[in-house]
């Protein structure tokens, strides 16, 4: 049964102590889990302390906030609703209605867009739903190229998306800054005639200029997309361009990463493309949609719309400026020879004579976390490629700041050119230990 009339206001219930309510569920809660389950209680609390130890650099991660937590593991879980507000297959929509327009509203002020999808289960199929609602196999996209930092989503080669349609990959300078040459990127696009010119990265330290993209899709007639998965908060706050404002039709993002939500995503475009993209979801790809999600993405883009947001998306940035600094005066060779954005990719064989498996695992034991990454045309294979790659998102979540920096940078390049001194191993991870003790990892709940 189709329900008709979309519920945009949130009903009153009497069942609710709003000051009392989480406290005690959360309480009665994980005392249960560790009652009945303590294998899986103890993986969990065993993860928290990992988290409260350890300095984390991956770029693509960040601690979330304790109300998310709680959102994400609200009853909304127990709730079927495919459809759309308003227009679901199953009865009981009341709430579910209520907290998908809320996030759907908020996701269109928060990225300035006419529409917003909100139900895509993660990066991988949101890029997905794209595809497959403007394109028929082997249909040609230019994307960026793994190794030079597009996305596994972006047509790698391994990746069903590869296979299905015909990717034609662009890559960056490395001599000039890790630029990209629009003058070639147009001759490809004449030459090839792609139906979606595509941009976005996973590992790649520099902005967009989204304009020239532009350009180059209008003069073949084709789709604009851009996959801002890893810069979602830092262009939430404006603090980098928002591919809107240069017109793009499509922009993808993960929810998890710099934006600090539950694993999830958003799917925004024009509102002539609304139809299209919200079929390709659902019942294109995907049944029923994570309510509990939903609710802590709203809950994200509320946090995102504050002040505070900006200020915090302003200092992810100015840490990694000094991160790779930091890096560099000391020596490492990084790839694009600086950042942009949040991010930063060692070449550690250059740097240390390590590839990056090796320089994963050495970090690893002295608690800093960063991870291997493929750089452009790598001739090493990608579980011992030549580098590794960092950011500053969760450790800017902790409030960590420049000082902090200086002082992982310096840890990092010592450790790296130090393996095999096991008193300076020992010693550094006391002392990363000892400063993330003074940062406390919000949302944490066991310990
Ligand atoms: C640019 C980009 N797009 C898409 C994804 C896929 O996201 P997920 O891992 O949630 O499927 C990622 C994940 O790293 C990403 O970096």
């Amino acid at each position: 049964m189709v329900t008709k009339k979309q519920n945009t206001s949130i009903p009153k219930t009497s069942l609710q102590n709003p000051k009392s309510a989480p406290k005690q569920f959360i309480d009665r809660n994980w005392k249960s889990l560790k009652k009945n389950d303590p294998e899986v209680f103890g993986a969990i609390s065993g993860e928290e302390q990992r988290e409260r130890k350890g300095i984390e650099l991956i770029p693509s991660e960040n601690y979330t906030y304790a109300e998310v937590l709680a959102a994400n593991g609200s009853i909304f879980t127990n709730k079927y609703s495919e459809g759309y507000p308003g227009k679901r297959y199953y009865g009981g929509q009341e709430y579910t209605d209520c907290i998908e327009t809320i996030a759907i509203e908020r996701a269109k002020k928060v990225f300035r867009c006419e529409h917003a999808n909100v139900q895509a289960l993660s990066g991988s199929p949101m890029n997905q739903a794209v595809y497959l609602a403007f394109l028929k196999p082997g249909d040609t996209i230019l994307g960026m190229d793994l190794s030079h930092g597009g996305h596994l989503t972006h047509g790698a080669v391994v990746s069903h998306m590869g296979a299905l349609f015909n990717f034609v990959r662009y890559k960056t300078d490395p001599e000039n800054s890790g630029q990209i040459d629009f003058d070639a990127l147009m001759k490809t696009a004449k030459r090839t005639k792609p139906k979606i010119v595509l941009c976005g990265y996973t590992s790649y330290p520099r902005d967009y200029r989204y304009e020239d993209f532009k350009r180059v899709a209008d003069a073949v007639g084709a789709i604009t997309m851009a996959d801002i998965s890893h810069i979602g908060g830092l262009v939430a706050t404006g603090v980098m361009s928002n591919p809107f404002d240069s017109g793009f039709d499509i922009v993808t993002t993960t929810t998890h990463k710099s934006l600090r939500g539950p694993r999830g995503a958003l799917i925004m475009c024009k509102s002539q493309y609304a139809g299209r993209i919200d079929k390709s979801v659902f019942p294109g790809l995907q049944g029923g949609p994570h309510m509990q999600t939903i609710a802590a993405i709203a809950v994200t883009l509320g946090k995102a719309l504050q002040p505070q947001f900006r200020d915090y998306a302003v200092q992810i940035l100015k840490n990694a400026k000094v991160l790779a600094e930091t890096l560099m005066k000391n020596g490492a060779k990084l790839i694009t020879n600086g950042t942009d954005n949040h991010m930063m990719v060692i070449d550690t064989v250059k740097s240390f004579n390590l590839d990056g498996k090796q320089a994963e695992a050495i970090l690893d034991a002295v608690s800093i976390t960063t991870n291997k990454q493929i750089i452009p045309d790598d001739p090493n294979p990608p579980l011992k490629p030549s580098g590794i790659r960092l950011g500053t998102p969760a450790a800017t979540t902790r409030g960590m700041k420049e000082p902090e920096m200086v002082k992982i940078g310096n840890w990092i390049s010592r450790t790296l050119a130090g393996t095999q001194d096991e008193k300076l191993l020992r010693a550094t991870k006391k002392e990363v230990e000892k400063l993330c003790l003074k940062f406390p990892v919000p949302g944490l709940i066991l310990s």
